[in-house]
């Protein structure tokens, strides 16, 4: 049986007044539209689908707070148990707020995200629990499809994705998407924020990305580059995608959109931005 939330399915946005600003065509893919309200869900969905036909009761996962949200849903909709390990602090409160509310644990580490990851890898060897990180395969498979969306609603390949760089499982997962949908990649550009360790997109908060080669191979075969943003310029993103075109992010969201002010997209390219997740995952970030 498949465990749904409805996943999926999200809207391609055209942006016309930021897509002037930076001279390009450009596209939100808008994930926060998602039913937790992050990307996280698609692959959350196969992951615990598959989980349940294996036996497994309880899921396990390291997490800045979307992957967090997303699992103690999932669990909750398949009747296991979850938990859920944030560094201490760490994760924005309105997604703390989202795992209690469906009744699953919280284990806060102290420490980064790193510390976090062990503890959770260390409590899913236990029998019976899985981790349900992006290291677990179905969780990377079950993200494909948002490129797959893309090249359907766009009808054609675009000639830019830029997205936010935490962990790097998102840039893995479009990679897989686009080369099994159209055999070939548009280019790729993860945006990571400069203070990797105390940047104010708290979702990207990580310090060594689990996915880092993966994503330097994808790069390569795209053409794409990393491109790295300070927090005043992803704030700014993050303030023009509300007030310009009405789509409110979380901070970390807009990583994709500062990248547009650093040189990732060339003038008249059609550019397609991850938007992954909705901002009233951080409300707090609005009054600071
Ligand atoms: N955007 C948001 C809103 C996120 O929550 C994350 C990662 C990313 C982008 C980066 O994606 O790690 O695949 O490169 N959030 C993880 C979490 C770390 O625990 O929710 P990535």
């Amino acid at each position: 049986m498949k465990i749904t939330l409805g996943e999926g399915k999200t809207p391609l946005l055209r942006a016309p007044r930021l897509g002037k600003r930076y001279g390009v065509d450009l596209w939100l893919k808008w994930e926060g539209a998602n039913p937790t309200g992050s990307f996280k869900d698609r692959g959350m969905s196969v992951a615990v689908t598959r989980a349940v036909e294996r036996g497994i009761t309880r899921i396990v996962c390291a997490s800045t707070g979307n992957t967090a949200a997303s699992c103690a849903a999932y669990a909750a909709r398949a009747g296991i148990e979850a938990v859920i390990v944030v560094p201490q602090g760490g994760a924005a409160g309105s997604k703390l707020v989202q795992v209690r509310a469906v009744g699953a644990r919280i284990v806060e580490v102290p420490g980064t995200f790193s510390a976090a990851y062990e503890h959770a890898l260390e409590l899913s060897s236990e029998p019976g629990s899985l981790l349900v990180n992006s290291t677990n395969p179905d969780r990377i498979e079950g993200q494909m499809s948002a490129a797959v969306e893309i090249v359907e609603q766009l009808g054609r390949l675009p000639d830019v994705v830029t997205l936010p760089y935490g962990g790097g499982g998102n840039t893995r997962a479009y990679a897989r998407g686009f080369e099994a949908a159209v055999g070939r990649l548009p280019r790729l550009q993860p945006v990571q924020a400069l203070s990797r360790g105390d940047t104010v997109a708290s979702a990207i908060r990580i310090v060594d990305p689990l996915h880092r080669s993966f994503v330097e191979d994808a790069l390569s075969r795209s053409g794409g580059s990393v491109v790295t943003v300070d927090d005043a310029q992803i704030l700014e993103a993050w303030r023009s995608l509300a007030h310009d075109e009405g789509v409110f992010c979380e901070p970390a969201s807009a990583a994709g959109i500062a990248g547009l002010g650093r040189g990732a997209a060339r003038d008249g390219e059609t550019v397609v931005c991850i938007v992954t997740g909705h901002g009233l995952k951080d409300p707090d970030a609005v009054d600071r």
